[in-house]
């Protein structure tokens, strides 16, 4: 049996195992707000889910999230890898995904006719 020390050490090793993770892998985010949806987030998201799992990327993180204030440009699709700039896909259909994930995502090729915004990270 452990000690609760033991355990204490354990919880501290694998959060930062955690955060070295989420540091390491790309990261794909759609804009999931309620006109985003109502443009047709669920299909995009459903697109990318669907060829991620085609192309056997375990790795890559997809995350949803709110209205970013760019609803004119729906739906809003962001890759981020790894130590790279945080590209904004804009005006995003279903039918741009694969192309998306084949170019940038495994790639590191931006599609710059779909690029809304650009965010560099910190280090
Ligand atoms: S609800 Fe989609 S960006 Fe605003």
């Amino acid at each position: 049996m452990k000690t609760l020390e033991d355990l204490k050490a354990l919880r501290e090793k694998l959060k930062g195992d955690i955060k070295v993770r989420q540091k390491q892998g790309t990261k794909i985010i759609i804009g999931m707000g309620t006109c985003c949806i109502a443009a047709g987030a669920r299909e995009v998201m459903s697109a990318v889910l669907d060829e991620l799992a085609v192309r056997k990327l375990n790795d890559v993180q997809v995350q949803q999230t709110g209205c970013i204030g760019m609803c004119e440009k729906e739906v809003l699709l962001d890759v981020i890898r790894p130590d790279e700039p945080r590209i904004t896909y804009g005006n995003v259909k279903p039918a741009d995904v694969k192309r998306i994930i084949a170019d940038h995502v495994v790639n590191g090729r931006i599609i710059e006719d779909l690029v809304v915004g650009k965010i560099e990270q910190e280090g």
